[in-house]
């Protein structure tokens, strides 16, 4: 089976910082796979997602080795918007993502860029809505949900624009138990219909839905069957 993403001897630093961060990273992630990344706070988890989702080097750069391959292409040889409709990317604070006053307006917004029909916009804002359960909540505004909704938002926003590849960068932490269950049984579903996932985490309960565990430590991206390391927040 061929791998959706895969980042091939992957290396990086931030400009201005001694650290190489990402260390000849390999990975591969196939088609109703996830797989999931634990390490210590500051260790590069966020900065390995901007690289799987090229916004290193689209928006942060660095000196950056190796490359990522999303469904065979180069990502920093494709455009954001371009990668926007292969893979898309979920994040911790579901604020930093959303703007518009409705439900509505937020998921049309990505393919309203891509100039697609109308009716086919309204045909995948309603899909994505279904799926996530929110259907109800077209017409709301984001800024009146709670925050497991609003995550759900989210990545309904990401689904309206199909990728083959999601990232959820510890998506889950700030939600109560109720919206953990939602976003996981969201997982197991996107990995039903064949999505390539991969998951921050640190939380054990959250882990149950990936099907491979990774340890990111001192740059490099190592099995991991142990104990979870200290957990800290920064
Ligand atoms: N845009 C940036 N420019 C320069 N340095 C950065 C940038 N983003 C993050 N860093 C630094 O890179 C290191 C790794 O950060 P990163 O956010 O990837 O870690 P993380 O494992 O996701 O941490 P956390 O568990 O707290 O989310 C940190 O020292 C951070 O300060
Ligand atoms: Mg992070």
């Amino acid at each position: 089976m061929s791998a959706l993403i895969t980042a091939k001897d992957l290396s990086f630093r931030y400009d201005k910082s001694e650290r190489r961060l990402l260390d000849r990273v390999n990975l591969a992630v196939n088609a109703g796979e996830a797989v999931a990344v634990v390490g210590l706070s500051g260790v590069g988890k966020s900065t390995l997602c901007y690289c799987l989702s090229g916004i290193i080097p689209h928006v942060y750069q660095g000196e950056l080795e190796g490359e990522v391959l999303l469904d065979g292409m180069p990502v920093k040889a494709m455009s954001l918007p371009q990668i926007a409709t292969k893979l898309g990317i979920v994040f911790q604070n579901p604020d930093h993502q959303l703007f518009s006053f409705t439900v509505e307006d937020e998921l049309a917004f990505g393919p309203e860029n891509l100039c697609l029909p109308r009716e086919e916009i309204d045909a995948r804002i309603t899909s994505a809505l279904e799926k996530v359960g929110l259907a109800h909540l077209r017409l709301a505004n984001p800024q009146q949900l709670s925050g497991g909704q609003r995550q759900l938002v989210a990545l309904a926003a990401v689904l309206c624009l199909q990728p083959s590849v999601l990232i959820f960068d510890e998506a889950m932490s700030q939600l109560d138990s109720d919206g953990k269950k939602r976003i996981k049984e969201m997982i197991l579903r996107l990995k039903a219909e064949g999505k390539a996932i991969v998951m921050i985490e640190h939380e054990p309960e959250n882990l149950e839905v990936a099907d491979r565990v990774l340890l990111l430590a001192e740059g490099k991206l190592v099995p991991f069957a142990g104990v979870l390391p200290e957990a800290t927040e920064g």
